[in-house]
């Protein structure tokens, strides 16, 4: 992908790692829209980085995913790279009886109901582009399973297959497809104070833009690096041991 000269929609734009990815492409010259659910957030990214635009929409909503496709790509018509960033996590007991669905489907739908949709949306007006992208922020708990997060753990695999697949359907087209896959980073994910044992976030992103530019269709850091080709040996150690040092801690 090329690095400059984009028109760039980054959901979940104005916070944490999409907030870093919003400055690191706005900084290099190409257009930016950002969308979010809280106003006054979208707010202070205008106000800080002049010319990027904004919109409010709840991407775990359909609806609001049609109308903001609608409204990026007849306000936008060069919009050719869509970020699916927008994420949450929950910490859920599935032993707890007070489980309600509604809330454990939230986080189905913004994690993973999403960026499937607007893909879907954006790959028509995408493949009459010179060029376009659609980058899909997964997350090292894709390969190892998180159990204290199970669900979100769950939704980032399935997106990590969605997006193996998207790129292999979409091969011979000039829409080319992007898996960044965090390790733990230092953001406000799952609530303020939760995530700060991770890596800052801008130290994340110089190596997620270095490796865009690079041409790498998965970029991993840290310790999502080591998990992406790991065994399951591995895999279900690290699984273990992560899961007693959670219970460990709590
Ligand atoms: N931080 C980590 O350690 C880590 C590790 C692996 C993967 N990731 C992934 O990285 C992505 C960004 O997370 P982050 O760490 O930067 O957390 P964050 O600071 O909490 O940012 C999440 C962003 O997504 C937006 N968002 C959430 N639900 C939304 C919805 N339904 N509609 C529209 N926007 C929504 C939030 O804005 P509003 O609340 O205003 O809507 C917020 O700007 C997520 O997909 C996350 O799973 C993070």
């Amino acid at each position: 992908m090329r690095v400059t000269g984009n028109t760039i929609l980054v959901t979940g734009g104005a916070s944490g790692i999409g907030l870093a990815l919003t400055k690191q492409f706005w900084e290099t010259g190409n257009k930016v829209i950002i969308c979010g659910r809280r106003p006054d957030k979208l707010m202070e990214v205008e106000e800080r980085y002049p010319g990027v635009h904004t919109k409010v929409c709840d991407v775990a909503d359909e609806e609001s995913r049609r109308e903001l496709y609608n409204w990026v790509t007849g306000t936008f018509p060069t919009v050719n790279v869509l970020i699916n960033n927008a994420g949450i996590q929950q910490r859920l007991n599935m032993l707890s009886t007070d489980l309600k669905w509604s809330y454990c489907h939230q986080e189905i739908a913004a994690n993973l109901e999403a960026p499937a949709h607007l893909s879907m949306l954006f790959i028509d007006h995408f493949v009459r582009q010179p060029q376009a992208s659609i980058i899909n922020v997964t997350s090292g708990l894709a390969f190892t399973p998180p159990p204290w997060v199970p669900i979100y753990g769950a939704t980032k695999a399935a997106l990590h297959s969605f997006t193996v697949s998207l790129r292999l359907q979409l091969s011979n087209t000039k829409v080319e497809v992007i898996e960044i896959i965090p390790p733990a980073v230092n953001t406000d994910l799952g609530g303020t104070g939760l995530h700060t044992f991770g890596v800052p976030v801008d130290d994340f992103i110089q190596a997620v833009f270095d490796g865009v530019k690079k041409g790498h269709k998965e970029i991993a850091y840290g310790t999502s690096l080591k998990v992406v080709r790991a065994s399951r040996d591995v895999i279900d150690d690290i699984t273990q041991q992560t899961w007693d040092h959670f219970k460990n801690s709590c």
